[in-house]
């Protein structure tokens, strides 16, 4: 039998085509698995009403983690319009399924890195490094929401809170409510895991970004936390800073951050500014990670557009796939594979078209291979 058990899911659009590079560098590094594919995304909710079928989930449980591709997700409404003709209006309810994963296994921590590859034409400035840990399973993506409000809802929060009652005059059809719930475990294990992070790698400072002026009890639980939790790091400085300013300073000074961590929504919006700061999204990796099972995962959505043309940028899924190996625990194999992306990236020689080059994912995930 492998070593490994890996649960393989391409998901949708280019999904596919960085999956088939991860392939292309895991053979080439000799990593001794069995992949399984696994059903997951669009297609699936389409003809099933399910974008995250069962058996999936349950394959999934016997492999030691999931690499995943790509994902195309779309709000309710125009979910709900391509069902196929058999299952329209039945109550499907279309759930993105990274996050249906994020919450069904408990991947508390987003862990994502961007960082500036020495000769990536597309970094922002040079020298940047910043790690972002996002909280993965709570916050404003937690999935309580409603539409339209129901009385009852309506009700309890308006005998128990003075601000309420100023949206009786709306109507409960016309009042949509999500819900920000945070919890202090929640927010001690995602800054915990930052500080241990800062202490492992030598960074000097974890900055705890949130908006407690204004989100005065969940923004407040997280600021709370996060300065009982660095007590236990004396010489790691925490910073803390607001949600707004925080996007203004990572493009005035990027240099100063070098461990951030935030809740699932500001989490996610950070991250996504920060992969712009070092090439953009065909840079940025991500893992998903719980306490015994991680799902690795680019960050960069599943550009339909280009699918099947081996077109995107495979970096992201290869700095993913680096990821995953150091999560396993094969952290020779991990370095020796960033080496090689760093190589090929400072070389400038291969480069898919977002970085000016006309060079096909394929190509450039041999062009890493050749460096193993
Ligand atoms: C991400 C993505 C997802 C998220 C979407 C596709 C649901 O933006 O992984 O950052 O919001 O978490
Ligand atoms: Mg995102």
């Amino acid at each position: 039998m492998s070593k490994y058990q890996i649960a393989w899911l391409p998901g949708d659009g280019v999904g596919n085509d960085v999956m088939d590079c991860a392939r292309l560098v895991l053979d080439a590094m000799k990593f001794n698995a069995e992949y399984i594919h696994g059903d997951i995304g669009w297609e699936f909710w389409k003809s099933e009403g399910d974008a995250l079928p069962e058996r999936t989930k349950e394959m999934m449980r016997r492999t030691d983690c999931a690499l995943f591709g790509a994902i195309t997700s779309k709000p309710k409404e125009e979910a709900a319009k391509e069902l196929a003709p058999g299952l329209q209006d039945k109550g499907y309810v279309y759930f993105s399924p990274i996050v249906q994963l994020r919450q069904e296994f408990n991947l508390h921590t987003n862990l994502r890195p961007c960082k500036a590859y020495a000769g990536n034409p597309l970094n922002y400035k040079d020298g940047i490094d910043i790690v972002i840990f996002r909280e993965n399973t709570e916050g404003m993506y937690s999935g309580v929401e409603f539409f339209p409000l129901p009385q009852e809802v309506f009700d309890v929060l308006d005998r128990n809170h003075p601000k309420m009652g100023k949206f009786r005059k709306f109507g409960l059809e016309n009042i949509a409510l999500s819900t920000r719930i945070m919890t202090r475990q929640g927010c001690e294990n995602i800054v915990t895991q930052a500080f241990e992070y800062a202490k492992k790698f030598g960074r000097k400072s974890v900055t705890v970004v949130d908006k407690p002026n204004v989100l005065r009890e969940t923004g407040g639980l997280m600021l709370r936390t996060a300065r009982e939790v660095a007590k236990q790091y004396p010489d790691i400085e925490l910073w803390e800073t607001n949600i707004d300013a925080q996007c203004m300073w990572l493009l005035k000074n990027p240099h100063d951050y070098e461990v951030i961590v935030a809740e699932n929504m500001f989490g996610d919006i950070l991250s996504d500014l920060c992969a712009q700061l070092v090439g953009g999204l065909g840079f940025a990796c991500s893992a998903n990670i719980g306490n015994d099972y991680a799902v690795f995962e680019p960050t960069h959505g599943s550009a339909p557009k280009y699918a099947g043309q081996y077109k995107v940028n495979p970096m992201a899924m290869i700095l993913t796939v680096r990821m995953m190996l150091d999560w396993l625990g094969e952290t020779e194999k991990a370095s020796g594979l960033e080496q090689a992306v760093a190589q090929v990236i400072s070389e400038g020689k291969v480069r898919t078209y977002d970085v000016g080059g006309e060079n096909t994912s394929l190509e450039v995930a041999e062009a890493v291979a050749g460096k193993i």
